[in-house]
């Protein structure tokens, strides 16, 4: 490598180091190196999954699905190795959602900004038992700076309410805070950017029991790029809370098939909440 570029290189290096990720450029070798292949049938926006979500999954494993499958049967496959972005991250003591709201502020740290209306922090019970995490505003969450209050976001409440629950009693988030041009799928930079703050929600609020809704979240938060189709409905650990994978309710507006299958899951979560079907 020539002097200019070297100097480059390493001018670029000292930027990572100062905006803490260190962790996510070193790992992105291993990152390449993992085969996995994509499914993606509900990849509306379906990204691999960036290696500064590495670690904050580390256990990858599925260690309540052993019932289902043993965990060497498991298709699940890390995308990064080594230690990164979410490992770094230490939990943050006394952390809460007016904190991690406060640090975001009016935030530029990414492109996404630009565009955006209103950041859309999150919604629903601080103490919530069980947080949904989708992918990203749409159009009308970006203008009412509320996750889930548009068409998806309306099947979404159904969903809550079928699981004898009311929105308010759940809390729910998106992994990018601000909403991608015609609904695009958040790049790799915007998730390592953001999905800091989503796991420190996740810390603050300590649920028993996240549900990712879609392949964006459940393959940020477990490092993988497998498809969704794969490990949905399996149990995976995620710092201590039990993780779960469902399809996005925008997929089932284009896929109502899929709707029992995703009942199916939402029936798992219950059971581990000990709650009880709405009688209709
Ligand atoms: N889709 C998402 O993933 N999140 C929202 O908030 C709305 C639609």
């Amino acid at each position: 490598m020539d002097s200019t570029s070297r100097a480059r290189v390493e001018a670029w290096l000292r930027y990572g180091e100062s905006l803490g990720l260190g962790p996510y450029y070193r790992d992105r070798a291993s990152e390449h190196a993992v085969q996995a292949p994509a499914d993606g049938e509900i990849s509306v926006r379906a990204e691999a999954a960036p290696s500064a979500a590495a670690a904050a999954a580390r256990v990858r494993v599925p260690v309540f699905a052993s019932a289902q499958k043993p965990a060497s049967a498991s298709p699940f496959v890390p995308v990064a190795a080594g230690p990164s972005l979410f490992e770094a991250a230490e939990r943050i003591e006394g952390d809460t959602l007016e904190k991690i709201r406060e640090d975001i502020g009016d935030c530029t740290r990414c492109k996404l900004h630009k565009a955006r209306t209103n950041i859309v922090f999150g919604v629903g019970n601080p103490k919530a038992q069980l947080v949904f995490i989708g992918e990203g505003p749409g159009r009308d969450e970006d203008a009412q700076g509320e996750p889930f209050v548009g068409r998806a976001g309306k099947l979404l409440t159904q969903m809550i309410e079928a699981m004898s629950l009311r929105r308010e009693d759940v809390y729910i988030c998106n992994v990018v805070k601000c909403r991608p041009p015609e609904n695009r799928l958040p790049e790799k930079d915007e998730i390592a950017t953001c999905s800091p703050f989503l796991i420190r929600q996740l810390a603050a609020i300590g649920p028993k029991v996240i549900c990712c809704l879609g392949a964006c979240a459940a393959q940020t938060l477990l490092q993988t790029n497998q498809g969704i189709s794969r490990f949905r409905g399996e149990w995976f650990d995620f710092r201590g809370s039990k993780l779960i994978a469902t399809y996005h309710p925008a997929y089932l507006l284009r896929n109502p098939n899929a709707k029992g299958e995703v009942w199916k899951d939402l029936q798992k979560v219950m059971a581990v909440l000990g709650l009880e079907a709405k009688r209709r």
